[in-house]
């Protein structure tokens, strides 16, 4: 992880408290896989970062596209950032989603909220390795949906929303029992309640789960990521040991 200013060259609300960042500098040469993270100092009187997902990067613009929800003062803060301005960067941390030479033919993708973007860029390289993509992605109304246009560049997507308002009405376990037949793999990202019952209903397939939800300082100092493992550790830090883990390595409580 290093420390950089990035300057801001794109800054857009794109759905209901759901904005889009887009920055530029030289991080992105040291980013190894979709899902990592970087953790922006808002400004300073905000002492924690936040840590926010890599949705997208273009190595030869040295770009990359951040998108984040409004969750507090900090990222409310965050959103009044102008095009032109710099941000204090660090990163890229953590683990990322395998995305080459995985051997399989069928990826399922389910991503809930703000848990939807790191699985963009994921999408894009498996679709490039010539892995067929299916895409699961809920949110909780149609105002609150973002990148389903993109998603469906790279293959079927299936939208949920809680209240009905756009696709399925319910949950993204609610469609999962009609597409997952064909695929080999999944791969998700979302709160940790959906994350556990994604998890529940596709055990008997391999799996990848992103838990960046419970994200603290995000640099391995707090212990306020920690997650439950099957081994002897018996525990794991999101912030560092993930937030991408093998599915049947961590436990979901
Ligand atoms: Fe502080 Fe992981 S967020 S140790």
């Amino acid at each position: 992880m290093k420390r950089a200013l990035m300057n801001i060259i794109g800054h857009t609300k794109i759905a209901k408290d759901t904005y889009r960042l887009l920055l530029k500098g030289d991080i992105v040469h040291d980013i190894k896989a979709p899902g990592q993270f970087v953790h922006i100092q808002v400004d300073e009187r905000f002492y924690l970062r936040r840590p926010v997902s890599i949705s997208d990067m273009d190595v030869k613009e040295e770009t990359i596209m951040l998108l984040y929800k409004v969750m507090g003062k900090g990222t409310d803060a965050l959103t009044t950032k102008k095009v032109g301005e710099d941000l204090d960067v660090l990163g890229p941390g953590g683990s990322g989603f395998p995305a080459q030479n995985l051997g399989i033919r069928h990826a399922l993708l389910v991503g809930g909220g703000i848990g939807v973007p790191p699985l963009y860029n994921l999408a894009k390289q498996l679709k490039a390795d010539g892995v067929e993509v299916t895409s699961v992605l809920g949110f909780q109304s149609a105002e609150d949906t973002f990148l389903t246009e993109a998603f469906a560049e790279f293959g079927d997507v299936h939208i949920t929303t809680n209240d009905g308002s756009l696709g399925t009405k319910g949950f993204v376990t609610d469609v999962l029992p009609s597409v997952e037949e064909s695929c080999d793999m999944y791969f998700t990202c979302g709160p940790t309640v959906m994350l556990k019952a994604v998890k529940k209903q596709l055990d008997h397939k391999p799996g990848y789960i992103s838990m960046e939800e419970r994200m603290g300082c995000g640099i391995g100092a707090c212990f306020a990521c920690v997650v439950e493992a099957n081994d002897e550790k018996g525990y794991r830090r999101i912030c560092c040991d993930g937030p991408v883990f093998d599915a049947k390595e961590v436990v979901l409580s």
